[in-house]
């Protein structure tokens, strides 16, 4: 089967990518270039941008900007520059996040303010950007946020980010409808634990039986970045294209419970 008959192929569209400097949006920067697709990747740190490149190398001129989402991404000009200098653009993907754990005694509004900033903000203004500049492909675009499972269930300490994680699909079903004219599709995706460095960083490393305890929660084992990235495949390919502003949960079976 090539690439004109094969609905999951992504071969020759472009998409752009934050966190693509670690974890799951360097892993999906990578399965995108894997498929044949032109990545631009968003990060903070340089040199792990410049480590996805290389290992995106398929012949494709991708490209790369390394840019603070905290600082607000609409207040320079970088970004809209930078998508008309790549467009047509066919798909983005917001992995960028931060995960604080953060009891509700102990819970400052300049910390509430951050986590929203990185994981919703950001990407409501590169959305803004993205169907604001004529870069949109003519065949449509599809746009895909890293949501949680904590979306959808609770953990201790875990508000504030699950309230982030929660905006995220709530936006996309609103944003679905509004877009739909347009052939611009919203989608959230919601992992469980994957194995990353953010996730390498969770009080329950540190402790065998917590450890044990997350595990037992993944009747499939926790996830790896591949699992997150295959599902981001499907959402950017022409095979999801009657699929708009649902979550599609990867979690190993976290929720089955
Ligand atoms: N890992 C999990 O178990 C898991 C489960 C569910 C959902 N998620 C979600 O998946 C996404 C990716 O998580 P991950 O595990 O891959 O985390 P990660 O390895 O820590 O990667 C986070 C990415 O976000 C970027 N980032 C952080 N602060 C930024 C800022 N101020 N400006 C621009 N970029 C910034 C980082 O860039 P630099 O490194 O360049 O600073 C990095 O590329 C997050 O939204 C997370 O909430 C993860």
């Amino acid at each position: 089967m090539n690439s004109t008959n094969n609905p999951f192929s992504i071969e020759g569209k472009t998409i752009l990518i934050t966190g693509a400097s670690s974890g799951i949006g360097q892993g999906i920067a990578i399965a995108c270039a894997q498929q044949g697709a032109k990545v631009l990747l968003l990060g903070r740190n340089l040199s792990r941008l410049e480590e996805t490149l290389k290992l995106c190398e398929n012949g494709q001129e991708h490209g790369f900007l390394s840019m603070d989402l905290q600082e607000g991404v609409i207040d320079t000009n970088d970004l809209p520059s930078f998508v008309k200098t790549h467009a047509p653009i066919h798909g983005f993907v917001h992995a960028a996040g931060i995960s604080p754990t953060i009891p509700l005694k102990v819970m400052k509004k300049e910390q509430v303010l951050t986590a929203f900033q990185l994981n919703v903000f950001a990407a409501l203004e590169i959305l803004q950007i993205l169907t604001k500049t004529g870069v949109k492909a003519p065949e449509g675009m599809s746009m895909v946020m890293i949501s949680s499972v904590m979306s959808e269930a609770g953990e201790k300490g875990k508000s504030l980010y699950a309230m982030t994680k929660a905006a995220l699909v709530a936006m996309v079903k609103s944003l679905a409808l509004e877009y739909a004219d347009k052939k611009i599709r919203f989608n959230t995706i919601s992992p469980s634990v994957v194995n990353t460095p953010l996730s390498l960083k969770s009080e329950y490393r540190k402790d065998e039986l917590a450890m044990k305890q997350v595990q037992d929660q993944h009747p499939l084992g926790l996830g790896e970045v591949e699992d997150v990235a295959n599902a981001a495949l499907y959402l950017l390919s022409d095979a999801s294209r009657w699929v708009t502003g649902t979550n599609l949960i990867v979690d190993g079976g976290y929720l089955a419970r």
